[in-house]
């Protein structure tokens, strides 16, 4: 049999100097062979987030996409997936907005290494999706806050703290919180993770990190706000606009993101599909660990081993 692979054609383009790669030549339906996915996983691990134009693709060709890198995870923990789509969590703006910075689920043991994001419907203006590279974040840090940094370890929790307080929310929005947190979970994670694949360090925090392991409130929130400050750098950070026909995968691992809201009341949906991921491994060698809730419904346990590199080889 002859092929060629499509692999052969591949373009990537960068978009910053520091995060984000638009992809040409993977075809508009996404159906990859070995050596393209091989590529594409190079590309990921480099550029952190890759965009894809002019896809046509429906949830089913999401769903085979994602699986290239790996199983999936069912939609969410604790938010219903899409209705005959198990893997796919629609992000609609009716349902609120995301304009918190955060890592996907890393109230979790093992938050998704992946996620992939389509666009359903766009506004007409606005509603860019902002994701900021952690590796460029960790590589900013002073010597001596990196080395302060790799001796903490961050509570991860879906209970966290909202920015808009209970009493400000309507009934619709009171009732979403509720089944957000209808399972409760807290997970110890390391501020700074390693990355399986590539060896890479960054700052693994956002949204869902409560506090610091053995400090006080107070304490801890000083500290994530100085940390946070330089993932939210505007040199780490990716400004992706959103169009018809477009996805974009980005690594779950060493990235967070941030849905701005600044499309007034026009409608805005994206789907989403999630890679399963390992359990965080921090600058120690120590794994993280669950203090409260189990996801063994929601997403099963990546090898943190399988296809480690040494860095720089990919
Ligand atoms: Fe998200």
């Amino acid at each position: 049999m002859t092929t060629t692979s499509t692999s052969t054609r591949l373009e990537f383009r960068k978009l910053t100097g520091r995060i984000g790669a638009e992809v040409t030549g993977a075809g508009p339906a996404l159906e990859l062979d070995a050596g393209t996915v091989t590529a594409l996983r190079a590309a990921l691990n480099e550029h952190k987030a890759l965009v894809f134009r002019g896809i046509s693709i429906d949830d089913e060709g999401q769903q085979r996409f994602a699986r290239y890198f790996g199983e999936l995870t069912t939609a969410h923990p604790t938010v219903p997936a899409v209705a005959g789509a198990p893997n796919v969590l629609p992000v609609d703006s009716e349902d609120g907005r995301s304009n918190h910075w955060h890592t996907d689920v890393t109230f979790v043991l093992n938050p998704p290494q992946a996620s992939t994001l389509r666009s359903v419907v766009v506004p007409p203006y606005g509603g860019e999706t902002l994701i900021a590279s952690a590796a460029a974040a960790y590589r900013d840090l002073p010597a001596p806050l990196r080395d302060f940094a790799g001796t903490l370890w961050a509570v991860h929790t879906n209970d966290y703290d909202y920015a808009i307080p209970p009493e400000s929310l309507d009934e619709a929005e009171r009732e979403r919180r509720a089944v957000f947190i209808s399972i409760r979970y807290e997970t110890v994670h390391p501020v700074v993770r390693v990355h399986p694949l590539t060896g890479e360090r960054g700052l693994f925090i956002g949204g869902f990190a409560q506090r610091i392991v053995g400090l006080s409130t107070g304490e801890s929130r000083d500290i994530l706000r100085l940390l946070q400050a330089y993932v939210t750098r505007p040199e780490n950070v990716l400004r992706l606009a959103w169009e018809p026909g477009q996805l974009v995968l980005f690594d779950n691992r060493i990235t967070q993101h941030y849905a701005i809201d600044n499309y007034d009341d026009a409608p805005r949906r994206l789907n989403r599909v999630t890679v399963a991921g390992d359990v965080p491994v921090g600058a120690d060698g120590k794994q993280s660990y669950a203090l409260k809730g189990d996801a063994s419904h929601y997403t099963p346990v990546a090898g943190a081993g399988r296809g480690v590199s040494s860095p720089g080889a990919s």
